[in-house]
């Protein structure tokens, strides 16, 4: 590949909010659920194509805490859905050596699922040039609040002082302790939002809205989004010399 200007500036980590499934289905007269069953197979070619790109870390925002708000038989399709992905299109990627994890209180979800995302982080634990992070009933604001609390129990066994709590005292206490901060968020759909997505983590991130929602996402917009990036001037909170 030429090394063009926005192939210098390759986002290392890019977080996708993943929206607009049901949308998609409906303006077709489908049910919501064959959007989720489209956006699956749509997940695994954009993480595919994020690999051949030389991306390092994709986090696919999956459900969220607040979706297990949506109607029972939805939840129950998407829960059948994670468990299908987790047999058949995780296998796949566990061939190309890709390390996938998950982020999010697994135990809320049924005990053979929870047996397979565990048996999934090990398996692939030692594949270190691309990684899935999964965020399956993740919410920014309960894994701070559970940040808080192993802060809290660790100035109490006196690890540290409070003078002691920093940025990353506080980023070690976070379930995403172990990736980069994401360079770019993409959310797809049109929403313009973070729901409740890496709060924390994506402070200094670009944001990337599109309208296509994510059943229609293809290798071409991932292609424009990391474009769109790669011209984007990264401050920091300083000024461009
Ligand atoms: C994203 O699509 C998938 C999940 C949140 C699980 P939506 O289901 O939110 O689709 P819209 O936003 O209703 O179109
Ligand atoms: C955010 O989408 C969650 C995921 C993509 C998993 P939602 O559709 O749940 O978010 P809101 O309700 O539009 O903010
Ligand atoms: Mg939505």
């Amino acid at each position: 590949m030429t090394d063009t200007p926005e192939e210098k500036k390759l986002p290392v980590h890019i977080g996708f909010i993943m929206d607009g499934n049901g949308r998609w289905a409906e303006e077709q007269g489908l049910k919501r659920t064959a959007g989720h069953k489209k956006g699956a197979e749509v997940a695994r070619l954009v993480i595919e194509h994020a690999k051949k790109r030389g991306i390092k870390v994709v986090t696919m925002y999956a459900f969220s805490t607040e979706n297990w708000k949506r109607p029972k038989a939805e939840v129950k399709t998407l829960l059948d859905i994670f468990r299908k992905y987790m047999n058949e299109d995780i296998k796949e990627l566990q061939k190309q050596k890709v390390r996938v994890s998950f982020i999010g209180d697994r135990e809320k979800f049924p005990a053979d699922m929870v047996k397979r995302m565990n048996e999934i982080e090990r398996e692939t634990a030692a594949y270190t040039d691309f990684r899935v992070v999964l965020a399956l009933n993740y919410g920014f604001r309960d894994d701070m609040i559970a940040a808080i609390k192993k802060i809290a129990v660790d100035i109490l066994d006196r690890k540290y002082l409070i003078s002691g709590i920093n940025e990353d005292k506080v980023n070690e206490a976070l379930s995403t302790h172990d990736t980069p901060y994401p360079d770019l968020i993409i959310r797809t759909s049109g929403e313009q939002r973070l729901s409740n997505f890496l709060m924390w983590e994506s402070a200094y991130a670009e944001l990337y809205f599109t309208p296509v929602y994510w059943p229609d996402f293809n290798e071409h917009d991932l292609d424009d989004a990391i474009e769109a990036y790669g011209r984007r001037n990264r401050r920091f909170g300083k000024v461009t010399i």
